[in-house]
């Protein structure tokens, strides 16, 4: 053991499509940094992530392992899927790189499912969204996560899925107000598919949303992300 368990640090680090954020949580999950951003490098090879990653840890004092949440699917600490960065993440190991960087445990899961774990409650069927870059969706059963569920790739309407319709690139596209709308019609769509008892809607461009919302339908602020980390350690 490092050291007294109580004052053990977690690194929790979010990489976006355009943003790596990065902060440090005490035992309890509760912030004890400033968050800190960098643009994510273009092209966002891993080799060029892990060095933002870097500079972003050096810049948040002591910690002793790190959380990761990554824009794509993961299986055991490797990236499976990257649809807004760069191919070759496609089977890299991040979770062994980075820690062989930092010299220092890591975890790695979904950029929504960690941002899941720090909004849910643990009662119920809970669906989460994020909004940002891409389309991000997180499952939840009694506090029990169904990993990697990318709901963004598969289709919402007129032929295009979840992500091409309300992805940033089409938020700019079209605007707000009929982001919005469609948003409206997204929240409709995935509540009768799931029938679940809570939604929450996360990431970057949540602070967008300008709708009156189901009484079970909550905006979570995108710091949630940096916060779900504390949970890749409950086991
Ligand atoms: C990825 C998801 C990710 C979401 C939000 C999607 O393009 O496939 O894994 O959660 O973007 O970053």
């Amino acid at each position: 053991m490092i050291e007294d368990h109580e004052s053990i640090r977690t690194l929790s680090v979010d990489i976006g499509g355009s943003g790596v954020k990065a902060l440090v949580l005490d035992i309890t999950g509760n912030p004890i940094t400033k968050r800190m951003r960098l643009e994510t490098p273009q092209p966002a090879k891993p080799e060029m992530i892990i060095d933002a990653i870097e500079v972003l840890a050096a810049s948040q004092g002591e910690f002793h392992r790190v959380s990761v949440g990554f824009p794509g699917v993961v299986r055991q600490g490797v990236t499976e899927t990257a649809a807004n960065l760069y191919r070759d993440w496609i089977g890299f190991d991040l979770e062994t790189a980075l820690s062989q960087r930092l010299n220092k445990p890591v975890r790695v899961i979904n950029d929504a499912d960690m941002q899941g774990f720090g909004a849910v409650t643990g009662k119920g069927v809970e669906l989460v969204i994020t909004l940002g870059t891409g389309f991000g969706s997180a499952l939840f059963i009694n506090g029990k996560l169904v990993p990697n569920m990318e709901m963004g790739h598969h289709q919402f309407r007129k032929g295009k899925t979840y992500e091409e319709q309300l992805g940033r690139t089409e938020l700019e596209k079209i605007g707000d107000k009929r982001w919005n709308k469609r948003l409206d019609k997204a929240i409709a769509s995935l509540q009768s598919l799931f029938n679940y008892d809570y939604l929450y809607i996360g990431g970057g461009e949540a602070v967008r949303v300008n709708l009156e919302l189901p009484l079970n339908v909550k905006l979570i602020p995108n710091i949630t992300g940096l916060l779900g980390g504390i949970a890749l350690w409950k086991d």
